[in-house]
């Protein structure tokens, strides 16, 4: 018998050391036991991180959505598979169950079918949190269509790139969408999206607001009449196991957004696993992650773990603030919500406004809090573990990558002793290295240093789409033969893991990961603007925010400041989307930059936290002169 399900801590330990030492037998055995295949696997693993080339299960034929959907449907059809509560609390959550699902999700496809979709294609879906996201989702997957979720809060001109990097052929999306109280326009954002995207042949539309937009004749058309008319079967396109079943954009520290691939069987194999053990998932629990499916914690934990294992996953459309900030506990009530997975900033969002919105509310049914995105700061851990948790709900820091595809470091509830802002223990198969600037591992505990991980796991990445020497560079030539996450972390005295924060230049601003080249790229547009340079500073409930440095030409500088501001975030807003905002915009007459001509972001990253005795060596600068007159100028 394999270990699908860890129980206690000795078991752990023995299953991990037999993880790391034949990874492949131990991964096989997780394979053969809990997925349907249609073809077993002629190799478990092939890797090089040289190349870097990792095949896992090669030879294996199968569909993500049999092992999602169809073997459910004997013993669990009239489970609820989606749960989906509305933005409107007065309006009734749906109860969808493996059946209905399935029965959507070939209806879907069979609609992709008919708009010329085949294998290998890329779909773009640009939809709210509705139902048909994750129908949508798995009717790519259905037919071995490629899909691609773009955030539907990115601006017209990230999903314009976004689609056409990938060479899009149809995009879903809705209307608009609900948040809270507003009602936003996702249909005019495509409509201004496609005027830059040739490739796209149709755009199929979900009525969800019922408002008024503009259907172009011949590519725009309504989704329902379609689903309507389509039949609820469809055969389940075999795929091989390293087809690629997905792309996800996350930002670079340089450059346009990295198109992250992940293929259909090992991410499967490991999305499946971590959720089990992870969230110690039973059978009729109701698990919640609040992510949106538009990133990564909603791709692995919001549809393809949860129903890899056949368990009901709950869809939230709105904002915890609408209609007040008691609304998280009001679905976990009106649930009775087993598994409660969100973020950082949510808990420091929900921690301001008091308890009071907790105090009326049944939470007896959470047996577990999850946490993701972000270090978690103590105060909140806290609060959370008090207030939500009442002390008993294990809170499980998980820390993770979009790239990674799943869950890399974390306690797993009941079994590893949680330590607040540590995610603790490497999960199973997970062979974590810290190494220093010099490029050696750090061996032994109580050290810090740079995370990397040695060996490959089943659902990392493989490439970034169409640009394979980019995914080299970015993970695999810091430190040979490792890859490298971009993360600083801590090895405590036990061998906890703390992670300590991003050691590149990609910013995480409330859970979102952000990069400064593209915003700086935006901000660079505005005519008065001669250069600028982004940096992060602490805030209380973003984790963190954004300070921007801005040099005028000589034209700005007699226009008012406050309307530069003001222009300079309308023009972010556009060019990526509101998420990317500046906090701070101080505007300078130059920027710190090294003889060879390079913002030095150490010095303004502290100025902007305010630690002006810190700033270290500036004599080498080129111009030493401007760290004095920025930090005389800085907002504190
Ligand atoms: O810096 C780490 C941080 O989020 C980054 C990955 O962001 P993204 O690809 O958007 O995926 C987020 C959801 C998995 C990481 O490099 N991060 C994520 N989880 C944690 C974290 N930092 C500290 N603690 C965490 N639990």
């Amino acid at each position: 018998m394999s270990h699908y399900h860890i129980k206690h801590l000795e078991e752990y330990y023995q299953v991990y050391r037999k993880s790391v030492r034949n990874p492949e037998i131990f991964w096989e055995e997780i394979a053969e036991e809990h997925f349907l295949w249609r073809k077993k696997w002629d190799k478990v693993l092939d890797w090089n991180f040289e190349t870097p080339e990792i095949k896992w299960f090669e030879g294996a034929q199968l569909n993500i959505t049999e092992n999602c959907i169809d073997r459910h449907l004997a013993t669990r059809g009239n489970k609820t598979a989606l749960l989906f509560e509305p933005n409107d609390p007065t309006e009734a959550a749906q109860h969808i169950t493996f059946q209905e699902l399935s029965e959507r999700v070939n209806k879907m496809a069979n609609v992709l079918k008919a708009k010329g979709v085949t294998k290998g294609d890329r779909v773009c879906i640009y939809l709210p949190m509705i139902p048909e996201l994750a129908v949508s989702v798995l009717a790519c997957a259905r037919i071995g269509a490629i899909h691609s979720v773009v955030f539907a809060g990115f601006s017209a001109n990230a999903l314009a790139s976004r689609i056409n990097d990938s060479d899009c052929k149809l995009v879903v999306t809705s209307d608009g969408s609900f948040r809270g109280e507003k009602t936003i326009d996702l249909k005019g954002i495509v409509d201004n999206a496609l005027e830059d995207c040739p490739g796209i042949e149709a755009v199929l539309v979900v009525n969800r607001i019922a408002s008024e937009v503009q259907m172009k004749d011949g590519m725009d058309h309504w989704l329902q009449p379609l689903l309507d008319e389509a039949s609820a079967e469809c055969q389940a396109e075999v795929m091989a196991a390293e087809d690629p079943l997905f792309i996800l954009y996350t930002s670079g520290s340089t450059g346009k957004p990295k198109g992250i691939v992940h293929t259909t069987a090992g991410y499967m194999v490991y999305t499946a696993y971590t959720f089990k053990n992870i969230f110690q998932y039973r059978e009729n629990d109701v698990f919640w992650c609040t992510a949106d499916i538009g990133w990564i914690t909603g791709h692995s934990y919001i549809v393809y773990g949860p129903l890899c294992n056949g368990a009901t996953t709950v869809m939230f459309e709105g904002v915890p603030s609408y209609p007040d900030y008691g609304r998280f506990w009001d679905i976990v009530e009106k649930h009775k919500v087993t598994q409660f997975y969100t973020a950082p900033t949510a808990i420091r969002a929900l921690a301001k406004e008091g308890v009071a919105h907790l105090q009326n509310r049944d939470l007896s049914s959470i047996k577990v809090l999850g946490s993701v995105g972000e270090p978690i700061n103590e105060e909140a851990w806290h609060w959370y573990d008090d207030n939500v948790g009442k002390r008993k709900a294990p809170i499980v820091d998980t820390w993770w990558q979009t790239e990674t595809g799943g869950i890399m470091i974390s306690p797993i509830p009941f079994v590893t002793p949680t330590k607040p802002t540590y995610a603790t223990l490497p999960f199973i198969g997970i062979q974590p290295a810290l190494m220093d600037e010099q490029g050696e591992e750090i061996k032994g505990n109580q050290v810090d240093g740079r995370l990397c991980i040695k060996f490959p796991w089943p659902g990392m990445l493989r490439t970034i789409w169409r640009n394979h020497e980019r995914f080299k560079d970015t993970y695999f030539s810091a430190y040979k033969g490792m890859y490298f996450t971009g993360d600083g972390a801590l090895r405590d005295e036990v061998g906890y893991y703390r992670i300590t924060g991003r050691v590149d230049d990609v910013i995480i601003v409330s859970g979102h990961n952000l990069g400064t080249a593209p915003i700086e790229d935006a901000i660079n547009e505005h005519p008065a603007v001669s250069e600028s340079a982004i940096v992060g500073f602490p805030h209380d409930i973003k984790g963190n925010a954004l300070y921007g440095y801005v040099t005028l030409k000589d034209s700005g500088e007699s226009r008012d400041h406050n309307n530069l501001r003001k222009e300079i975030n309308q023009i972010i807003t556009e060019q990526i989307g509101p998420i990317a905002k500046l906090e701070k915009i101080q505007f300078t007459n130059a920027l710190p930059k090294t003889r060879s001509g390079k913002i030095m972001r150490r010095i303004l990253r502290k100025i902007a936290q305010g630690e002006f005795d810190d700033l270290g060596d500036t004599s080498t600068l080129l111009n030493p002169e401007v760290v004095e007159e920025i930090s005389k100028n800085a907002i504190v």
